[in-house]
């Protein structure tokens, strides 16, 4: 069962000129990257982005963190491409990823809870919703693809 996902290398990513390498690594470890686009996103498209995370105490920071510059925004492809993005960035917190998971992307390119250079859907329907936020022209049953 082919899946997708959607990735995004936030602003402290491309700022930090990762974008190569997580490339890299998203490729090497059998993803194809089906769309891109580098977008710089205002407040309000943040906003509603993380619409779930808006009671949280870090939510006014985050979107100031997300229109800090432009990010890339991908849909990924490969099987278990939900479980298996989450595993390549590794924890939430970067710091946290340094020493548990030492290989995972937030551990070489993160800095902490808030700016861990990465994102990914955590669910099937998050992957859907999150997709055709980014992508409106691909409907929200291409997602999962039975073979
Ligand atoms: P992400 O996986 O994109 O989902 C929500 C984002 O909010 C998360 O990555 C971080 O960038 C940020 N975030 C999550 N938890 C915290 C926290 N405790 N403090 C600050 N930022 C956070």
């Amino acid at each position: 069962n082919k899946e997708k996902t959607l990735a995004i290398i936030k602003p402290d990513g491309l700022l930090g000129n990762y974008t190569d390498d997580i490339k890299k690594t998203i490729l090497e470890s059998g993803f194809c990257i089906l769309k891109e686009k580098r977008v710089q996103l205002d407040e309000d498209t943040v906003a509603s982005f993380y619409a779930e995370h808006s009671s949280k105490n870090f939510f006014a920071s985050l979107i100031k963190y997300m229109t800090s510059g432009s990010v890339l925004v991908m849909i990924l492809e490969k099987e278990n491409a939900i479980a298996d993005w989450r595993a390549l960035m590794g924890p939430t917190d970067a710091r946290k990823a340094k020493t548990t998971h030492p290989h995972s992307i937030r551990a070489m390119c993160g800095l902490d809870t808030e700016r861990n250079c990465v994102h990914g859907s955590d669910s099937i329907k998050s992957a859907q919703r999150e997709i055709s936020f980014f992508f409106r022209e691909l409907s929200a049953d291409v997602v999962t693809e039975h073979d």
